[in-house]
């Protein structure tokens, strides 16, 4: 794609004109023929203007990567990033998910919404605020959580510091989280989410993990239970190589060995898989030469012995029905002869 291979509709131009030097930036991230890939990011970059997708959002992304809007609409109301309709300045998330449900998370939401006004993924009137109630946010040993635009803004959150915390945002008064970066607007956010270094001062934030994070490492440093050479301050490396050139060597052996034994069975017949229906295979077994039962059901074909003494003891204890079956069998064929 280039910008002058794109023809765009009038619904999808207006956001050409102000995003297309970064949808291009997008899409040459891809290997070519695999642009459509990136429509994950460029969903987040129609963010950074609408705050949502709305159907202009939608005709952008279809045009810049050639597919039809029915793709993207797919994709758009699969993830619940992407917003659907207009969004408050702040997303304010609250985790309902089992431990922070367990620790108060719904008493969180359920006083937010009262004093908000508004329930779930609904925006106030001010549009300052949508609320939202959140799976799993990744945060469970500081249950419960609270994010404000996909940061972490309360930890071990009570429904009154919520409360302080959204009339803070509300009153447009800065808000420093307790760890992670400063908070800033939805469509602020997009711009990272899009893949793009966001230039705002505490834009990103970074920080030794907290003390219930490393729970467990001091209480196994406490009962003597040590990782040699285990340094929980170790930075994380940006140029570690990925799994598959580490093991490299390993895949390589793998995939030699896979073609040599296709090479070794090159030219023989192979046998394929049995894909009869089970109780097709469990017939024939019962009554391979499919001899006709008698009138009374009374079946004369013998079943195949059991393989095993536990089998045995089942067979015995399941004698076989009026019709040849044994008594644990599926009603299937009768239902269906119906
Ligand atoms: S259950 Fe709430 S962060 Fe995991």
């Amino acid at each position: 794609m280039t910008d002058t291979t794109v023809d765009f509709s009038p619904a999808a131009a207006p956001l050409a004109e102000k995003l297309l030097g970064q949808a291009t930036e997008i899409l040459a991230r891809y290997p070519a023929g695999r642009e459509r890939s990136a429509l994950l990011p460029l969903l987040h970059l129609v963010q950074t203007v609408e705050g949502h997708v709305s159907p202009n959002g939608v005709a952008f992304c279809a045009e810049i990567l050639g597919i039809n809007k029915a793709q993207v609409g797919a994709v758009a109301t699969f993830y619940t990033m992407y917003k659907r309709r207009p969004t408050g300045e702040y997303l304010v998330s609250v985790c309902t998910n089992t431990l922070c449900n367990t620790l108060g998370g719904q008493e969180v939401y359920d006083q937010l919404s009262e004093h908000l006004g508004v329930g779930h993924d609904e925006t106030t009137g001010d549009g300052r605020i949508t609320l939202e109630h959140a799976e799993c946010l990744a945060a469970c040993d500081y249950a419960p959580v609270v994010t404000v635009n996909y940061d972490f803004a309360l930890d071990e959150a009570t429904p009154e510091a919520a409360v302080g915390l959204v009339e803070k945002l509300r009153a447009g008064e800065s808000y420093t989280p307790a760890r992670g970066a400063r908070i800033c607007s939805l469509k602020e956010m997009q711009v990272q989410l899009a893949g793009f270094a966001d230039p705002r001062e505490g834009a990103v934030g970074d920080g030794r993990a907290g003390a219930p994070t490393l729970r467990g490492v001091t209480l196994a440093q406490e009962h003597g239970v040590a990782v040699p050479n285990f340094n929980p301050d170790t930075p994380i490396t940006k140029t570690k190589p990925s799994p598959r050139e580490e093991s490299k060597g390993t895949v390589a052996t793998v995939v030699d060995k896979v073609k040599s034994a296709v090479t070794s069975h090159a030219g023989k017949p192979v046998k394929a898989g049995d894909a009869k229906d089970p109780e097709v295979r469990t017939a024939q077994q019962r009554n391979p030469d499919a001899s006709t039962p008698d009138e009374t059901g009374d079946a004369k074909a013998t079943p195949p012995a059991p393989s095993n003494p536990a089998e045995a003891a089942g067979a015995s204890a399941n004698q076989p029905a009026g019709d040849g079956k044994p008594a644990g069998d599926t009603a299937r064929g009768s239902e269906e002869a119906k």
